[in-house]
């Protein structure tokens, strides 16, 4: 076989249907269930874009009530759940400590092997339900704080942001992390997707599924972007220093995090929604520096090499901005997009087939032990 019938990384294969969404590199367009991605970021709660992912429709109001009614009171931190994470180092990635405390719940669970419809729903929305915690308590003992617990009164992201930092957010605030959840949310056949869809196919259960693709989005090449790009901000310091930088980092041949994506290849669509929103935040929070940096940056990049930003361009920055640590940025994007994960569990397991590739063997010629 020749290296041109290798389809490398599956560059440019389709494996399967989805009716989760729709990702157009020509229109520069992402559906989810037929919604542009904008107008649901615009319009709805996390909540109900959750609700859509998995059921296929947005909510009714008491379809909404009874999902919000659910993800509020099953928001706390297991004991158990606390426990593990506390037995991990303090300068352990979030990532691991997340992947750990996800396989715990799961392991815990009554009916993990149970991949029924019904029961794989209700598992779905039990972590939409408990990520946040898992999150802002990680980042919470880290700094050397208590944790704090949460309030059935406020919504998902201001209650995400209350257990993270103690205090209630300011609209703006709230307002910013709820467009990067509904962002993040769900991109089709993505690489920790496609992981989920792979351990589903074996018939494993949801929740080995979910920490396999946690694993996958740990990468600086997917998820791990996010806080890649502020470390090169951190790296750059001013906008005066960007010129220097790039070229010392492009004369090196080094990959600028943020930039570039498999699919979209004339500019990610999910990104003016999230600049709008960063906008938002740099005004607020009188962050001009920041907002130069990032322009400058983005500028010269694209002027030099054609390449766009993807969401994690804006989403970084905007995380910092929002008072998070850089290191639990890639743990926020798991609270979003978990509930992607979860709908293309659902769908795998409603049209199953083992998924399971060929490779072309190109090692030495067969031979045999010596007597
Ligand atoms: N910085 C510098 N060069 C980049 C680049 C980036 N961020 N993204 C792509 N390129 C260049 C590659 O070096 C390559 O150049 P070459 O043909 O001269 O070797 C060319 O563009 C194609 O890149 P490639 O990595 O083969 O394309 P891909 O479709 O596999 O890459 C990504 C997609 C996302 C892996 C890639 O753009 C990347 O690594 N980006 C940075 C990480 C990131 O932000 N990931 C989040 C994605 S949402």
């Amino acid at each position: 076989m020749t290296d041109a019938e290798i389809k490398k990384g599956l560059a440019g294969v389709t494996v399967d249907h989805t009716a989760i969404s729709k990702v157009n590199p020509e229109t520069n367009s992402l559906l989810y269930r037929g919604y542009p991605v904008r107008e649901l970021a615009a319009t709805q709660p996390f909540e109900a874009v959750a609700y859509l992912l998995w059921h296929g429709e947005l909510p009714q109001a008491h379809e909404l009530s009874e999902l919000e009614t659910f993800e509020r009171t099953h928001r706390d931190l297991d004991a158990n759940v606390r426990a593990v994470i506390d037995l991990l180092p303090l300068d352990a990635h979030p990532m691991d400590v997340l992947r750990t405390a996800v396989s715990v719940l799961g392991a815990s669970a009554t009916d993990v092997t149970d991949n029924s419809p019904a029961a794989d729903l209700a598992k779905a929305m039990l972590l939409f339900a408990k990520i946040p915690a898992m999150v802002a308590y990680d980042q919470r003992r880290r700094r050397g704080q208590e944790l704090v617990p949460p309030r059935p009164d406020l919504d998902y992201s201001r209650n995400f942001l209350w257990m993270a930092f103690g205090e209630e957010p300011a609209d703006v605030v709230a307002a910013a992390f709820t467009v990067s959840m509904i962002l993040y949310a769900e991109h089709s056949f993505n690489a920790s997707t496609f992981t989920a869809r792979v351990i589903t196919s074996t018939t494993a259960d949801l929740f080995s599924a979910v920490v396999g693709a946690i694993g996958a989005l740990k990468g600086a090449l997917h998820g791990g972007a996010n806080e890649a790009v502020m470390h090169i901000f951190d790296e750059i310091g001013d906008a005066a220093n960007v010129v220097p930088w790039l070229d010392d980092a492009l004369a090196s041949k080094k990959k600028i995090m943020g930039f570039g994506h498999r699919v979209y290849k004339n500019g990610d669509s999910r990104v003016p929604t999230m600049k709008a929103a960063l906008d938002q935040l740099i005004a607020h929070k009188e962050a001009q520096d920041l907002k130069d940096l990032s322009d400058a940056l983005e500028r010269e990049f694209v002027s030099r090499k054609g390449i766009y930003p993807n969401l994690d361009y804006p989403s970084g920055p905007a995380y910092h901005l929002i008072g998070f640590d850089t290191l639990t940025f890639t743990p926020l994007f798991v609270a979003s997009r978990v509930t992607g994960w979860t709908a293309h569990i659902m769908e795998q397991t409603a049209s199953n087939a083992l998924i399971r590739p060929l490779s072309a063997y190109n090692g030495v010629d067969e031979r045999h032990i010596a007597q």
